[in-house]
């Protein structure tokens, strides 16, 4: 299939930091950038908005998905990253979201970030990331990125809760039957517990040199 750019898989674990770079890399190679995690998540919110079991057949509601659907602002609270995980084990809705991310694409080609890049939508991606960092930091990051103060009273609870939600979910995710998430064989996976957001985004346009030959889009 030729596209008319070149295509950069950035996978990985909930809260990892892929989102940021993913973002930063499409800025800096003025390429589309795409988070698929959306595209579930407004599917599990559409899920529960319809007073429906996450585990019930979803795949009507990933066929007829909208835009605006995925621009919602209620698409980022914890119950809605667990639908989203439990609508994403079921192969007849992700089956109904690959077009929407290969499409998205083809004419600029673009950085997409999520579980299943590199290893299902797109096997052939130009360049390949995972992003991964320990349980302890995706937990603290995300407890932060939610405005949460580690030093409140009950924040040690809360954080503790947050990283259990947290290994849950990639143990759905990462165990599923259908495009799980793994390393795809050529991927080069970023360590990011001691590294800053800068360090992390040098490190992947390192390899996107290395792999495309230039830094430009
Ligand atoms: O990236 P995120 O946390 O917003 O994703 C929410 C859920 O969607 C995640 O737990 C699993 C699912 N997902 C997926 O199965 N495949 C993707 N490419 C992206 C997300």
């Amino acid at each position: 299939m030729m596209r008319g750019g070149p295509v950069l898989a950035v996978d990985g674990p909930a809260a990892a930091g892929k989102g940021t770079l993913a973002k930063r890399l499409a800025a800096e190679l003025n390429l589309p950038y795409l988070d698929t995690g959306l595209l579930y998540r407004a599917v599990g919110r559409l899920v529960l908005d319809a007073g429906q079991d996450p585990a019930a057949p979803a795949e009507e509601f990933a066929r007829t998905l909208k835009a605006e659907d995925t621009q919602r602002k209620d698409l980022r609270t914890q119950e809605v990253a667990r639908a989203a995980s439990q609508v994403a084990s079921q192969p007849a809705v992700r089956s109904a979201l690959v077009e929407t991310q290969r499409r998205f694409a083809q004419a600029r080609g673009g950085v997409l970030d999520g579980r299943d890049i590199g290893t299902a939508i797109f096997p052939d991606a130009d360049v390949k990331l995972f992003i991964t960092a320990s349980p302890a930091t995706r937990a603290l990051r995300r407890f932060l990125q939610m405005g949460e103060d580690p030093k409140a009273e009950g924040a040690t609870a809360r954080l503790a809760e947050m990283a259990a939600a947290l290994q849950a979910r990639d143990a759905a995710d990462a165990g599923r039957q259908t495009a799980p998430m793994q390393v795809a064989a050529d991927a080069v996976v970023i360590e990011t517990d001691t590294l800053s957001a800068d360090a992390v985004l040098a490190e992947a346009l390192r390899v996107v040199q290395e792999r495309l030959g230039t830094h430009a889009g």
